[in-house]
């Protein structure tokens, strides 16, 4: 397993591949749990050549985000990496992925405003903006992500189709601890106490997938039961709670189709997010 740090070398050791078998890529930003080495796993039965890139993209972090303290450990990272049977680790630098002068953003117009762009303006442009440029320096035929991440792998999937990368988007299932809480780095800055109340988030989704099984088609009353089920089982600050259509993530009044139900929940100073997609 190789480690390279310059986008020219990435690029480089990309066009070698070139018709010799399908290169997949996960992007993250580090800091590995289970989820990713499920992400990894998976590329590796679809491809010939498996990049992970680690980079912590300053530009999808808002001002009074947590861009300094997000957890980093490259050598734990490699490690699992390395058993994980990745072939290279592409980890630039902040100055290599944008150099003095860089200008151009990709913006996918609405999918990145409600959700989670609300309270994160400029999020999902960051996010574009780098995948683009790792979708154009891995050049792989395959990318996947992780569906605990919804809005994001939607926001990708529309620009790798607007935009015409023969990237195919690949989203897997959100891996979960036992108790149902969704896996992501962030948790590790969870007091004890704010992680045995975090699986009320999951918890909050089975309700509203039991709902609408029952046959509730009202968004509203179902939100408002989710509401009380956090209020009432945490001390954790609503951020949202919300029922969108899978196309254009728009609130939907009434359920019917397939609904993507998404929540995100302060728990002192961390956000979490979860989702699940239901089918009325
Ligand atoms: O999901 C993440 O870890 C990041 O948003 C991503 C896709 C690696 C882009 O920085």
């Amino acid at each position: 397993m190789r480690v390279v740090r310059s986008v020219a070398a990435m690029q480089r050791i990309a066009l070698g591949w070139r018709g010799k078998g399908r290169v997949g890529l996960v992007p993250t930003m580090g800091f590995l749990h289970e989820g990713h080495l499920q992400l990894v796993r998976a590329a590796r039965r679809q491809s010939r050549f498996v990049v992970v890139s680690i980079f912590v993209n300053p530009i999808q972090f808002g001002p009074k985000e947590d861009f300094r303290r997000y957890p980093r450990d490259f050598a734990r990272d490699r490690r699992l990496l390395a058993s994980a049977g990745a072939d290279v680790i592409f980890y630039p630098s902040v100055e290599e992925m944008y150099p003095a002068g860089f200008a151009t953003f990709v913006d996918v117009e609405r999918l990145g405003d409600g959700l989670c762009g609300k309270s994160r303006p400029g999020h999902f442009r960051g996010v574009a903006t780098v995948v683009a440029k790792l979708f154009n320096i891995v050049l792989p035929e395959i990318a996947v992500f992780g569906a605990k991440d919804a809005q994001q792998a939607f926001v990708i999937r529309r620009m790798a189709r607007d935009l015409c990368f023969h990237t195919r988007i690949v989203i897997m299932p959100t891996a979960r601890e036992k108790d149902g809480l969704a896996m992501s780095s962030r948790n590790v800055y969870l007091t004890p106490e704010q992680r045995a109340e975090a699986p009320v988030l999951h918890r909050s989704l089975l309700l509203a997938r039991r709902l609408i099984v029952q046959g509730e088609r009202r968004a509203a009353r179902v939100k408002a039961a989710m509401r009380r089920m956090v209020r009432r089982e945490s001390g954790g600050r609503i951020d949202y709670v919300e029922m969108v259509d899978t196309d254009e993530l728009r609130p939907v009044k009434t359920i019917k189709g397939e609904v993507l139900v998404a929540l995100a929940v302060h728990f002192g100073k961390t956000r979490l997010i979860d989702n699940t997609i239901v089918r009325a």
